[in-house]
């Protein structure tokens, strides 16, 4: 007879199974024939023998295989060892995490950081440790799991106001006392941006902090990454494993919240600090990032040609800016199925279905990076256009033609 618990997960992997939803992780390796020949630096990788180039990555300056940046870790290593060996407020903090910290402080105007393994769990500890049951914070419909995670479990009370709506927010925001605003500086599913300036605006007005997840952001959206950020954004959450390449975040804000988190935040006390030598080596993806601003404009030409060339082929993007670029297609089966038919063109782009993003907006969530080539890109737009008229998923014109019918 089976336990309780094998019955749960056999259930639950069936019912996932049938709606299209099951979650499987795939064995990717590198592309030998791209090691040995540096000037093809284009984003590939091996799956089961064959090649494929890359449109899922958040790598989106390309900076995980910098040579430079190889070298700082493996420079970090031998000075430090391959890990921190202890939680930070044990012996698992050094002149490492240090020398990060004050580079982030001075590159965004905050006054101090800290550091931790992943951007989910800052998320979490920040959340938790900041609030309780007597906060009210409201947040943006669409941020990020690792916040809401972190607000259920602090037992604030939570108000979603509608994406990216200025006058939702500022509805709920004259309606209750609230703590603080929570959104993200890009969004990781739309890649659209918050207002930022004039939610920043809002939270003053209400005497409310400003809480910004920039896990997108961070190195590549100008603008307030830079010494002007402390100005607008109370509390700045940034993430090493996005645009820089590598791995960890860190919480940035006031000192006092920072000596606040470090009392109490169980998630940095109570567990082993990011290695010292990741530490060095996200100390000199920043710096890579900002000395070499042409990565950022390489990176914003293959956006532009990227819409250029599906405005061409009427391949209906839902309108960001960013390097994420999303094509909803709806049902989550029908959207599994182009990305398929697009492995088997070499294209490997990810198929974003439910509950990461809400029922019946399953997407191919595009990343674009300042490592593909113009002919990745023309590749992946042919492909795309021929792939979605032979799955049957309209394209501009025809979805134009049904609303004009509505
Ligand atoms: C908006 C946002 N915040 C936080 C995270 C978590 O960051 P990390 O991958 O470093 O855990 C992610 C990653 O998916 C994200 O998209």
């Amino acid at each position: 007879m089976s336990s309780l618990l094998e019955t749960k997960i056999a259930a639950r992997q069936h019912a996932l199974r049938e709606q299209g939803l099951l979650r499987q992780r795939k064995v990717l390796s590198v592309d030998h024939a791209l090691n040995t020949n540096a000037s093809t630096s284009s984003p590939r990788f091996v799956f089961e023998g064959r090649a494929y180039i890359n449109f899922s990555s958040n790598d989106y300056l390309g900076l995980s295989r910098v040579p430079e940046l190889v070298e700082a870790l493996h420079l970090g290593a031998q000075t430090y060892g391959v890990g921190s060996g202890a939680s930070p407020l044990v012996t698992g903090y050094s002149e490492a995490h240090l020398a990060l910290e004050r580079e982030l402080c001075d590159l965004t105007g905050h006054e101090a950081a800290l550091l931790f393994c992943s951007g989910f769990s800052a998320n979490t500890a920040l959340m938790k440790t900041l609030f309780d049951q007597h906060d009210i914070v409201v947040a943006d419909k669409l941020v990020h799991a690792s916040i809401i995670d972190g607000l259920q479990d602090s037992g604030a009370q939570l108000k979603r106001f509608l994406h990216n709506s200025l006058e939702s927010a500022e509805r709920l925001l004259a309606r209750n006392q609230t703590s603080a605003l929570i959104t993200e500086s890009v969004f990781s599913m739309d890649g659209d941006c918050a207002p930022i300036a004039q939610l920043s605006a809002l939270c003053r007005q209400h005497h409310a902090w400003l809480v910004v997840d920039d896990a997108h952001g961070f190195a590549v959206l100008d603008g307030y990454n830079n010494a002007d950020a402390a100005k607008l954004i109370d509390v700045q959450v940034v993430t090493f494993g996005k645009a820089l390449g590598c791995q960890g975040a860190a919480v940035l804000g006031s000192q006092a919240l920072i000596d606040f988190l470090v009392s109490n935040a169980r998630e940095y006390i109570y567990s082993t600090a990011l290695s010292p030598a990741n530490a060095a080596l996200a100390l000199a993806a920043t710096q890579y990032s900002t000395a070499h601003p042409e990565l950022q404009q390489k990176l914003l030409e293959n956006i532009t040609l990227f819409k250029r060339l599906c405005r061409e082929a009427n391949v209906p993007l839902l309108g960001s800016d960013t390097a994420i670029q999303p094509l909803i297609i709806g049902d989550a089966r029908q959207t599994l199925q182009v990305a398929e038919e697009l492995r088997a063109a070499g294209i490997w782009v990810g198929a974003i279905r439910p509950p990461t993003v809400p029922v019946g907006s399953a997407r191919l969530r595009i990343t674009l990076t300042a490592a593909h080539a113009a002919e990745d890109i023309t590749a992946c737009v042919a492909q795309l256009a021929q792939v979605l008229s032979r799955v049957g998923v309209p394209l501009v014109t025809e979805r134009q033609a049904a609303d004009e019918h509505r």
